[in-house]
């Protein structure tokens, strides 16, 4: 199945009764050009653009209007990129209760109160190779705002981030979006038992399955339960994508992790009186005391921190020979990939093709033995990213190719041959490669973007 489309020129598509228990249930939906319908686009888009012309210039704003969000790394420099994001930040947060209020009561029939994470997460990626140059500080930006927001953040569920287990994922897409660019769902991996690090980024050496992706037009809305898996595309086109999400709960929010976003009662809120008290509410439970006290040993007494789960062992099948391993056919099933050794997977792309290829992801290190292939790519899970399996290229240009090395069937089996590169072009680089091609599979970086 897959997810719901809701347009307000198709009837029965509008039947909300129930959306948001239909959604923590797990339904996805794309509300079509819903701020639009519901007079809330211009209230961010201007927004957004009084932060655009305080941090980077009038001109840089009335372009922005003008060309659309889309366009704007033509013309804002990617250095610039975080301080026009804090400046967008500092320009929604104070209309994130008026902009909920007019969506949920529009959107969500019968839901008047809910509580509401403060600040909204303003998101700005540019395209990756121009971004590429800005890597540290694009990341270092995460440590203040979380991950994700001018770049790429890979598989994880919501609630693994201290964010509540019973929440809605709002995501709002600002200026034009597509599937190069956009947002990832894994809808099979819905419910599934995953390992996670403190980070909240899934561990490695667990298969996902092949995800949604979505094409959005400005105004229209992804809503999704927070315990999805979901992550960032790693954005491989020519266009910035803006989008600002918010997470909220029609219940009181429910921590599993640690508890300390500030979330605000919506009905206090509009209270003069008890306005100063809006996040009192959903702290007023045991999550957010435990988790006070977890955070001050952690702070005083780092050494007693819990560490990471234990790293799985990465996968690695079939058996080495005097070429170098061979699998059997029946074992990689077609549209499959596995991992081989530390260095190889090996991916069938049709009945009869079939090729053997640098396993870790030259972006983040995702493992592309747990991705799968699509068309003619294998594509990595972590942040969607597809690789011509002929050339080992990727749309990233920044990024270096895949090794490609000789890969056959033959009968019931794959041969494949690590010493035979069939696309290189460093000869040094290759040498490093062979010695990675053979040894054991070892544990991966975190999926950060
Ligand atoms: S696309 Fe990011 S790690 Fe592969
Ligand atoms: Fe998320």
């Amino acid at each position: 199945m897959g997810y719901h489309d809701l347009r307000f020129d198709q009837g029965e598509g509008l039947n909300r009764q129930g959306l948001a228990d239909r959604i923590v249930k797990g339904e996805v939906f794309v509300f079509r050009n819903a701020l639009q319908h519901f007079g809330l686009y211009d209230l961010w888009r201007d927004a957004a653009l009084r932060g655009i012309a305080k941090s980077v210039g009038q001109a840089a704003a009335d372009r922005a209007m003008s060309d659309g969000f889309h366009r704007i790394h033509e013309w804002v420099a990617a250095g610039d990129i975080p301080k026009m994001t804090d400046a967008v930040y500092a320009e929604i947060e104070p209309t994130a209760q008026a902009f909920l209020d007019r969506f949920m009561s529009g959107a969500f029939p019968g839901v008047t109160t809910f509580y509401y994470e403060r600040t909204p997460n303003v998101r700005f990626h540019i395209p990756y190779d121009i971004a590429q140059a800005h890597k540290k500080a694009f990341n270092d930006f995460a440590k203040g705002h979380g991950q994700g927001k001018i770049a790429a953040h890979g598989p994880h569920r919501d609630s693994w981030l201290d964010c509540p287990s019973n929440g809605l994922n709002l995501w709002f897409a600002m200026g034009r979006i597509g599937p190069g660019n956009g947002m990832t769902i894994f809808p099979d991996d819905y419910g599934g038992e995953f390992r996670f690090k403190r980070s909240g980024d899934i561990a490695d050496a667990q298969k996902l399955h092949r995800t949604w992706t979505f094409d959005l037009e400005p105004g229209d809305v992804l809503m999704f339960h927070t315990d999805h898996v979901h992550g960032s595309i790693l954005n491989r086109t020519d266009e910035t994508r803006f989008a600002i999400s918010c997470r909220l709960a029609v219940e009181r929010p429910v921590f599993p992790q640690l508890h300390f976003h500030d979330y605000v009662h919506s009905g206090w809120n509009r209270s003069s009186v008890l306005r100063p008290l809006a996040g009192v509410p959903a702290k007023l439970q045991m999550s957010f005391l435990r988790s006070l006290a977890v955070r001050t040993r952690n702070k005083v007494m780092p050494s007693l921190a819990l560490g990471d789960p234990e790293a799985g062992p990465a996968e690695a099948i079939g058996r080495r020979t005097d070429r170098g391993f061979e699998v059997a056919l029946a074992d990689v099933p077609v549209g499959a990939v596995r991992g081989v050794s530390a260095a190889l997977c090996v991916a069938r792309l049709d009945e009869t093709r079939v090729v053997a290829l640098t396993r870790r992801c030259p972006h983040a290190g995702g493992d592309l033995a747990n991705g799968w292939v699509d068309g003619d790519s294998v594509v990595c899970p972590w942040h969607n990213l597809p690789y011509d399996a002929e050339t080992g290229a990727s749309p990233c240009k920044s990024l270096p190719k895949l090794k490609r090395v000789a890969c056959a069937i033959e009968g019931d089996l794959i041969v494949i041959e690590p010493g035979r590169v069939l696309n290189a072009e460093d000869d040094s680089e290759t040498a490093e490669f062979l010695a990675a091609a053979d040894a054991r599979p070892a544990a991966a970086p975190s999926p950060a973007g």
